[in-house]
Formats: C-alpha cells, structure tokens, sequence
C-alpha cells in the first residue's frame, strides 16, 4: 500500500536525524487537529490474518506547520502515546475549554488484553502534553457506534443517536439505533440526556455532525429506522433535502428543506467539515450496501436562510468512504479510508483548497499568526459502520466483502445485501 515515492522519501529523510513512520491504513479511525498537528488514532485495519489483530492502539501525526504534498508527507509517531483500548467508529473531540485535551467516546470498543468487545470504559481524555490516556468514569453515560458529536465554546459536548449492534452475524445484522440527544459537560463531568418531546427525528446513526456559529447543529448523512430493533432490510438512508437540526440554544430539533440547488445522493461513511465562509463540505460516503454514490463532493452553503447544496465543478479524487476530513488553515485534509474506484484501502492524502474550491497536490501551512484565529476545532469525522460489524474478524469480512459486492455491482444490480455475500459462503444464486 505504501508508495514507492514514500519510502524513497522517507530513506532520504534517514539522512537527516528524523523520524518517519508509515502508517498503515485504516477505516473509521479518528483524525483530529491539536496544536498545529493532525492526529490520527483508531481506526479498522484490513488484514488477511484473521487471527491477527485487525485494529491498533499507535497514534500518529502530520505537523501542520511544515509543507508536504499528497504523495510524499511525514508522518510520526508519538511515542509512548498509545491508546488503552482498539476502537473504531467513535467520535473524538478537543476541549474547547483546554486545547490539551481531546475527548474520545464511544465507538466499537475492544480490550487490548482480552481481544473482545469491553464497554467497561466509555470516555477517555487524552493529555497532549503528557501523551496519556486516563478513562473517566462518568456517571449515567451512554454511548453507542457510530455516533459524531460536537462540542460547543462552553463545554458541552453533544451526541444524538448511535447504533448499538447487538448481533454481529455477518450474515444478518441487528440492533437498534436511537434519537436521543446525550450531552456532556467537561468541566462538571456531569452527563445527561436531554428531554425533548417535540420534532423528534428518527433513530439515526453513521451521520455527520457540524456545529454554526448559531448554535446550530447540522446532522448529515446516515443510517434511519424507525424499527424497535433494526435488521438491514429496515434501515434507510437519510434524506440530504430534509436536513436535521438541533438548536444548542433553545434544545430543539427542527427540519429545513434545501430548495434548489444541486441533487445529492444519500449517503453513510462520509465526512463532513465548516469552512470559516460558512460552507459545509461534504465528501465521500457510499450508499445502502456499500453501492457507489454519485456526488464525491458537495458544497452546503449555510449563510442562505434556507440552505444550498452546490457542487464543485473541480475534477475529484476518487470516491472514498470510511475515511477522516480535517479542516485546518485553506485546506480540507483527507486520509485514509476505502477507495471505491480500486477497492482498495486508500494510503494516500488528498487536500481540497477550501478557497479556490479544487483538489491540490501541495500543502501550504498557513503563516504564521499569533495563534490564536487558527482553526483549531475541526470537525472530524464520524464514520459509521452499521453493515454488520463487530465481531473480530469483522474487518477481513466485511472489507473482503466490499471487494466481492463492489465488483460483481459493476456489472450487476444488487440484488443481495452485501453481507450475505460477506458470509463467505457463497451460495451464490446468482
Ligand atoms: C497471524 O497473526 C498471528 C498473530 O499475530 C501470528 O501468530 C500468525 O503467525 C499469523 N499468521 C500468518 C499466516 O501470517
Ligand atoms: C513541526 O515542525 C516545525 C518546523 O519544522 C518544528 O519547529 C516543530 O517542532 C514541529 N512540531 C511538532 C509538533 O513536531
Ligand atoms: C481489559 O480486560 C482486563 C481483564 O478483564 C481488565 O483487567 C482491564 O481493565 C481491561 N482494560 C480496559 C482498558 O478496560
Ligand atoms: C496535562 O499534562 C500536563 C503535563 O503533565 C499537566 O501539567 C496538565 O495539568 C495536564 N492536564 C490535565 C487536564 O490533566
Ligand atoms: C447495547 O444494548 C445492550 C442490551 O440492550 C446493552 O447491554 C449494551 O450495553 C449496549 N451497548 C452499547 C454500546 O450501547
Ligand atoms: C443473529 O443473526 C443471525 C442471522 O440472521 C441469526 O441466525 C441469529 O439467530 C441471530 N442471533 C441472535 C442472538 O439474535
Ligand atoms: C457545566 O459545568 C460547569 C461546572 O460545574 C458549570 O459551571 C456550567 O454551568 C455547566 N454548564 C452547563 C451548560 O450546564
Ligand atoms: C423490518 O424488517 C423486517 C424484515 O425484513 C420486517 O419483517 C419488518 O416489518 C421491518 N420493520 C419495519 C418497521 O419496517
Ligand atoms: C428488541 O430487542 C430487545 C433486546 O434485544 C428485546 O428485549 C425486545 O423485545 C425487542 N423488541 C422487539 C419489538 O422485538
Ligand atoms: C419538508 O418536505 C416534506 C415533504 O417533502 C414535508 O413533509 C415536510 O413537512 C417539509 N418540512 C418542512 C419543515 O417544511
Ligand atoms: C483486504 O485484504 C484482502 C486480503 O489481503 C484483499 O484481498 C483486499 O483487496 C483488501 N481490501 C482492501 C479494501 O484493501
Ligand atoms: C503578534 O504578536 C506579536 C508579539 O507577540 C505582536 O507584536 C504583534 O503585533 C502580533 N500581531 C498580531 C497581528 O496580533
């Protein structure tokens, strides 16, 4: 996976006392930018081993102050800064009241020790300048799969919905996904859910989440059902015309229908981040039963009343999914994740240049300035897995199983949920 241009680039760097990791790629991992560095973390790896370990606790970073390109990029290790458990699909946040601090829920949890799934532990911090990770025991917290929050100027970390996968059969899947609103004070620890009666919308999870300047939450994307207990025939895609939204003020959801504009499909497994211009960008993701979607990128422009969706007329990379989205200075930063034109896990970065609204091939930190307008917070990503996930071997199954679907999809409509296929037993009807 790893190019040939990178290693040679990282022996040249051997010459010059500097260290140079090559990061294995992942899906669902979490990317979050702390201190002019984006930090990657978590995360699904594929492997052929079944009996290997197929998640990993490193964390690793890109420094953001030094110029790279797509291809060749340093990454390093931080050393000793390991995670205490192998997760995935959770979402990970930075203190907006200690810039140290990030805050990592929920997700597929699994003990290091053990090798299986431990919700003993819901939340951990990780400590930037000490590079520990200390669970926190928080009385009442509930946390799912899939689920993206948010964190406001006060403190208040928000979370809506989730999925908990309660059979992990790759053949059939099921669990329930909800539409609570959890909210999570840092500062008093305290956790609580919010009693709302009104508007509410339907279970959700594999969705993205962006907080406005308003106080508004933007939900985008993901898996709905309506069911009790969902199987994979009952979920659905959310629509991307009747956009969710929660209002942090007031505690109230409400709908609003994009008019005109661009059509864009629905999607799960996409990343979605705010441009200080007041844009949401929208990229990758893919359809029920990981079907390719057409719009790999599209532009939600929230300064209008009523929202607009445009696309960019830039060509685009290839349609991604699974993978993490960061904003930070004129750049949309992109890593890893499942590339659905060659199926294959994707090594590359790519930067989408937030201004000029193209992909570009070079990163150019931005100058340096007194700190302190940097965009710090970026909204990162919340890749849900709903498809059947969650037993150990899940990620060989299920990446094997995008491999076969996707293939035979190229030249057949589907007419079988992915994950019959994933079984491996191929019964094969067809
Ligand atoms: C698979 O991984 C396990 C644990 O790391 C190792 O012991 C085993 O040799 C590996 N098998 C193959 C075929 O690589
Ligand atoms: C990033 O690179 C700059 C310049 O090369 C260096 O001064 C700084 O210490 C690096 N920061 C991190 C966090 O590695
Ligand atoms: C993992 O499981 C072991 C044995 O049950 C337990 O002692 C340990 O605390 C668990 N680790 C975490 C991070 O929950
Ligand atoms: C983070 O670690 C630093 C250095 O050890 C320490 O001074 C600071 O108090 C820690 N922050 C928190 C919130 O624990
Ligand atoms: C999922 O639901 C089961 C049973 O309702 C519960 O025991 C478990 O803690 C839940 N898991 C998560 C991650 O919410
Ligand atoms: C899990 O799903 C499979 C396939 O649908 C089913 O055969 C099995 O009974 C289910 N297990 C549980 C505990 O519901
Ligand atoms: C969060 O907790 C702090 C410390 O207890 C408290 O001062 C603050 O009012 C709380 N915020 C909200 C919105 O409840
Ligand atoms: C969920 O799917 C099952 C199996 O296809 C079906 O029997 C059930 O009616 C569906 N439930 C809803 C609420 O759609
Ligand atoms: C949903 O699942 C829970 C436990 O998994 C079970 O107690 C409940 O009866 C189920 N509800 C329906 C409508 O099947
Ligand atoms: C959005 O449109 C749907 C039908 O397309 C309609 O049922 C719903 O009431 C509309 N919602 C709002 C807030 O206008
Ligand atoms: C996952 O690994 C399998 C076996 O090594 C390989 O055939 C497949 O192409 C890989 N999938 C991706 C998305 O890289
Ligand atoms: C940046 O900080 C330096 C000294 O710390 C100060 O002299 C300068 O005016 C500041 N520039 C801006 C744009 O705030």
């Amino acid at each position: 996976m790893v190019s040939f241009s990178l290693v040679i680039f990282c022996i040249t760097l051997l010459i010059n006392p500097i260290s140079c990791y090559i990061p294995e790629t992942r899906i669902g991992h979490n990317g979050v930018v702390i201190h002019e560095r984006l930090l990657i973390f978590g995360g699904w790896k594929n492997s052929s081993n079944l009996t290997k370990t197929y998640t990993s606790s490193e964390i690793f970073y890109l420094n953001l102050t030094n110029q790279f390109d797509i291809v060749n990029q340093q990454w390093d290790l931080v050393l000793e800064g390991n995670l205490p458990l192998y997760e995935y699909f959770s979402t990970a946040l930075v203190s907006t009241l200690d810039d140290d601090i990030i805050y990592l829920i929920g997700g597929y949890m699994i003990n290091i020790t053990t090798g299986n799934f431990d919700y003993s532990n819901l939340i951990y911090t990780y400590n930037y300048s000490s590079t520990t990770w200390t669970s926190i025991k928080v009385n009442n917290a509930i946390t799912r799969e899939e689920i993206s929050g948010v964190i406001d100027d006060k403190g208040i970390i928000y979370i809506y919905g989730g999925n908990n996968v309660t059979n992990s059969s790759f053949i059939e899947y099921q669990g329930k996904l909800y539409n609570d609103m959890q909210i999570f004070n840092v500062s008093s620890t305290i956790w609580t859910k919010l009693n709302i009666f009104h508007n509410l919308p339907l279970p959700c999870s594999a969705y993205t989440a962006n907080l406005l300047t308003n106080g508004i939450i933007v939900y985008l994307g993901g898996f709905e059902s309506d069911s009790e207990n969902y199987t994979t025939a009952n979920l659905t895609l959310s629509s991307m015309t009747t956009l969710k939204l929660f209002d942090t003020k007031k505690s109230e959801w409400s709908q609003m229908n994009v008019t005109g504009g661009d059509t864009i499909d629905p999607r799960v497994y996409h990343s979605s981040v705010l441009t200080l211009d007041g844009n949401i960008i929208l990229f990758g993701g893919v359809g029920k039963y990981y079907q390719p979607i057409s719009t790999k990128i599209a532009l939600l422009n929230i300064n209008k009343n009523i929202y607009e969706w445009s696309i960019p007329s830039s060509s685009s990379p290839p349609l991604l999914f699974g993978h993490s989205a960061n904003l930070y200075g004129n750049y949309m930063i992109v890593t890893f994740g499942v590339n659905m034109d060659t199926l294959t896990m994707n090594s590359q970065i790519y930067l989408f240049d937030v201004s000029q609204r193209i992909w570009v091939t070079t990163y150019t930190p931005p100058p340096i300035s007194n700190a302190s307008n940097e965009p710090k917070r970026s909204s990162s990503l919340a890749l849900g897995l709903g498809l059947g996930l969650g037993l150990g071997i899940g990620g060989f199954v299920l990446i094997g199983s995008i491999i076969i679907f996707c293939k035979r999809n190229k030249t057949k409509p589907p007419t079988k949920p992915v994950l019959e296929i994933a079984g491996s037993t191929p019964s094969d009807s067809n």
